[in-house]
């Protein structure tokens, strides 16, 4: 497949999920102070479901994308630390990483019903920041040198 296409995927991917990120620390959690509890868990449990069933699918295909976009930078990878791109790649895929773990977690919390108030808003706040930061450094790539 060409890289091009690739990328488009994990341009379309990436802003579906950060998208959906956004909206739940930027917009709902702004909705929750001006809607009735019982009316909010019924919107926020709608929304979950929904999200739960696309996500996964949007996450394989980013993640996917993103490993075959980083074989063509395997030789920069293999030495991070001796190029400013080398250093930028590995410090995204890392936080990449760690977006996932968080969303290991968050199923697993979810499953055992311990997803709620102040664990939920620190996971949310947590991926957001993760995500601003890999676009930040996804820009950059190939425009910030030392
Ligand atoms: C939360 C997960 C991720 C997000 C939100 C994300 C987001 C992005 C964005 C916005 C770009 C810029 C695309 C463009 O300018 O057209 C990008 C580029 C890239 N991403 Fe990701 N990414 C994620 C995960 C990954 C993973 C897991 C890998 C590799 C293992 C990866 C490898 C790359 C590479 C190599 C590029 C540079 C492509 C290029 O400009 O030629 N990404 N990513």
């Amino acid at each position: 497949m060409p890289y091009y296409v690739i990328l488009t995927i994990h341009l379309l991917c990436a802003f579906v999920f950060v998208g959906t990120v956004f909206f739940e620390v930027l917009v709902m959690h702004a909705v929750r102070r001006k809607v009735p509890p019982d009316v909010f868990a019924a919107i926020e449990r709608a929304i979950g479901d929904r999200t739960r069933r696309l996500m996964p699918w949007v996450l394989a295909l980013l993640y996917a994308a993103g490993i075959a976009l980083a074989w063509q930078y395997r030789a920069l990878l293999a030495h991070p630390l001796d190029s400013a791109p080398g250093t930028l790649l590995c410090i995204k895929i890392a936080l990449a990483i760690s977006v996932f773990g968080h969303f290991l977690c968050a199923m697993r919390l979810r499953r055992r019903g311990r997803l709620r108030g102040r664990t939920s808003r620190c996971l949310h706040l947590s991926v957001f920041a993760h995500v601003v930061v890999i676009v930040l450094l996804a820009k950059a790539l190939f425009h910030v040198g030392w």
